[in-house]
């Protein structure tokens, strides 16, 4: 069957063949936060996630030299932040932010990733919710925590996640994919998960020194597979 010119929205079970690799793609308007159809494949793929920094499942099959000492760094970095009150922003299934010391609350929109950052951490306040509009007053934590979620923002989303950040917190760390030989910095990905479904999700590839300065920060990680920064206001 040939693949749809356009991509169907907010449908798990399209047949999204060959898309990926027709013009079709690169043509789409980048979106991820306020796409409905990304929304789903996040909530479908809640289960597997951690299978991405675990190595387990499909993700077994890729090469991916030095990324278990790299996932360690990266919890070293997380781990070694100095405890505060402490917002993680979409924060999936917790796999980070169980390692963020201090007072954390953890908000993501997929009601099926924050059951999964509950049973991480015991008695940790996870909630339902939205990355560009957190229910939450000004000022409310010292810190705005995010893992691979801004990495994905396309410029109009970055900017109203940025002032979201600056209004709740003075502090904002970003943690994301680092850029990789080989791979376009941007890209349509097409993402299949375990049951075989196929989706398509925006996806950037950040320096460190590129993500730096799109926070308006300092680089603290620039290890092959990830990137992290922080901006204090
Ligand atoms: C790539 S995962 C990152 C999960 C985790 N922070 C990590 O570093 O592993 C992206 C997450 O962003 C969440 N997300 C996407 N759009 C969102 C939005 N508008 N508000 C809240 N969460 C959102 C998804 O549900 C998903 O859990």
């Amino acid at each position: 069957m040939r693949a749809p010119k356009v991509r169907p929205r907010g449908n798990r079970s399209a047949d999204l063949s060959g898309l990926a690799d027709s013009g079709a793609v690169t043509e789409l308007a980048p979106v991820f936060a306020t796409d409905e159809a990304t929304a789903l494949y996040y909530e479908q793929r809640a289960g597997e996630y951690d299978e991405w920094y675990r190595g387990e499942g499909l993700v077994a099959a890729r090469e991916r030299p030095g990324w278990d000492r790299a996932v360690e760094e990266l919890v070293a970095l997380v781990r070694g932040l100095p405890p505060a009150r402490t917002v993680d922003v979409a924060c999936g299934t917790g796999f980070l932010s169980g390692h963020l010391r201090g007072v954390v609350v953890g908000v993501d929109q997929s009601a099926s990733m924050v059951g999964l950052a509950r049973s991480c951490v015991t008695g940790r306040l996870v909630m339902v919710g939205d990355a560009l509009k957190l229910a939450v007053a000004d000022g409310s934590f010292d810190r705005v925590f995010t893992g691979h979620f801004f990495g994905h923002l396309p410029p109009a989303e970055q900017t109203v996640f940025l002032a979201e950040a600056r209004r709740v917190a003075g502090q904002l760390v970003v943690v994301d994919s680092a850029r990789r030989p080989g791979l376009p910095p941007e890209q349509w990905q097409e993402r299949v998960l375990n049951d075989g479904s196929r989706h398509l999700v925006y996806k950037r590839y950040l320096t460190a020194a590129g993500l730096a300065e799109e926070i308006g920060g300092q680089v603290l990680l620039d290890s092959e597979w990830f990137v992290a920064a922080l901006v204090s206001w």
